[in-house]
């Protein structure tokens, strides 16, 4: 009989998927893809039906719960969540040692690891239910809490305390755009626009940060120590960081002249390392399903607050060419999320290094529903194999000698 167990230390035995493009890794719950048909499912409910109808914080409900909330569940979340929107004093010296214009996003992969020190109770590996729900409640209050602090950093601003009559997402706008001396009324376009935005961010299956959070988990690392790394993950220019590229490219093309051909040329260009930024994503060999609903809300919002952007009609220009070019049809490749966000965050009134926060932001409760789900299923520890290439036996030479 064959002993399996010694059959699988052999090389010969170990799937070589590198980038694990066809390999699953867990199996989920949580929500539903669809890439050669565009569609997109949290815990089974449409996308476009969250979008359009829900608010932020009963999609992540939904999503680290896995169903949607009633009234009195919802409200009870949101009282949780309002007592725990403050963070430890001590945690403003960190802020203090930022150099100023350093990127928002090493900030806050830093500042969420470091909660871990102000609320050591999350470190136990085997928490209670209760234990664990209030980890994931402190983790998302706190998170919107020391995001607008560093954008009020980045200013040089005092910094706005959270005030428990909001919501969450008005407060985090009020953290952000308030002052200290006087109440400002956040227009209703801009806290709606801000709740599409963090929905459509709020999950998607196992991307390249929520599989970090996952495998970094499985070790039974506390929340924030993996939420830390899923940020970390997520500041990728091929994966979060795609919507600071976004603009920054459609800037340099504006200040080109606007030559759209010209660009799309430069991406076809296999010499030239250039890739049209926005464009093309792992699973979506369709339209990206919430780029749809992001271009219409970008179009809304800009009539809205009235702002005429040169570099919208660039994006549309870029997509327009794009889509009949036989090098982008053929390889599938439609813009996504980011190509959109960007315009709409802009308009919000939020400078480029804050974007890729601000899918951070969103992305928190998937990435909270992925742990949780990991360490429901009593997941192994993440450890992939792989087929070693290097010298098979070499013996060791003296310095004076090599
Ligand atoms: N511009 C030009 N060519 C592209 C682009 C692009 N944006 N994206 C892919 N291609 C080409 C590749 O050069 C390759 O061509 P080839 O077959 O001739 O070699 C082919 O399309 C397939 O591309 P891969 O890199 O193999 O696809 P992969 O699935 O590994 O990458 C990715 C997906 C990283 C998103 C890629 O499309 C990309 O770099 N896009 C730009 C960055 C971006 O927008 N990232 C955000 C992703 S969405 C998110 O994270 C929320």
């Amino acid at each position: 009989a064959i002993d399996i167990s010694k059959l699988r230390d052999q090389t010969g035995y170990v799937t070589l998927d590198i980038g694990y493009k066809n390999t699953g890794a867990t199996k989920s719950a949580i929500t539903f893809l669809d890439g050669e048909q565009g569609i997109l499912k949290y815990r089974g409910y449409p996308i476009e039906q969250l979008a359009e109808k829900s608010s932020f914080i009963e999609v992540a409900y939904l999503l680290i719960y896995g169903e949607l909330p009633t009234e009195e569940k919802l409200k009870a979340f949101q009282y949780e969540l309002s007592r725990h929107t403050l963070v430890h004093e001590d945690m403003k010296k960190f802020f203090d040692g930022f150099p100023s214009k350093s990127h928002p996003m090493g900030q806050l992969s830093s500042l969420v690891s470091a909660l871990s020190a102000f609320y050591p109770e999350s470190l136990k590996p085997s928490q209670t239910n209760e234990e664990l729900n209030q980890s994931i409640i402190k983790m998302i209050a706190k998170m919107a809490t020391v995001v607008s602090w560093i954008y009020k950093k980045s200013l040089g601003h005092p910094v706005i305390y959270p005030q428990n009559k909001y919501d969450y997402v008005t407060n985090f706008l009020h953290m952000t755009f308030g002052q200290r001396t006087e109440e400002v009324t956040i227009d209703p376009v801009v806290i709606d626009a801000m709740n599409k935005l963090l929905i459509l961010h709020a999950d998607h299956e196992q991307n390249c940060s929520a599989s970090t959070v996952r495998i970094v988990g499985s070790s039974d690392s506390n929340i924030y120590a993996s939420v830390s790394a899923g940020i970390s993950a997520l500041w990728g220019p091929l994966h979060g960081g795609a919507n600071q590229a976004v603009i920054e490219m459609l800037e340099k093309i504006k200040e080109d002249g606007g030559d759209t051909d010209k660009w799309i040329a430069k991406a076809k260009d296999k010499n030239d390392p250039f890739r049209l930024m926005g464009f093309g994503h792992r699973v979506y060999k369709n339209f990206d399903p919430r780029a749809k609903i992001i271009k219409k809300a970008c179009d809304d919002i800009l009539e809205k607050l009235g702002i005429n952007d040169e570099v919208l009609e660039i994006a549309k220009k870029l997509e327009e060419v794009a889509l009949k070019d036989p090098y982008f049809v053929e390889r599938k490749l439609y813009p996504n999320v980011d190509f959109y966000s960007g315009i709409i965050y802009r308009a919000l009134g939020f400078p480029t290094d804050m974007f890729t926060v601000l899918f951070a932001l969103g992305r928190l409760p998937g990435w909270i529903a992925q742990w949780k789900e990991m360490k429901e299923n009593k997941e192994p520890i993440g450890r992939p194999r792989q087929i070693y290439v290097g010298a098979t036996s070499k013996d060791y030479v003296e310095i004076a000698n090599r």
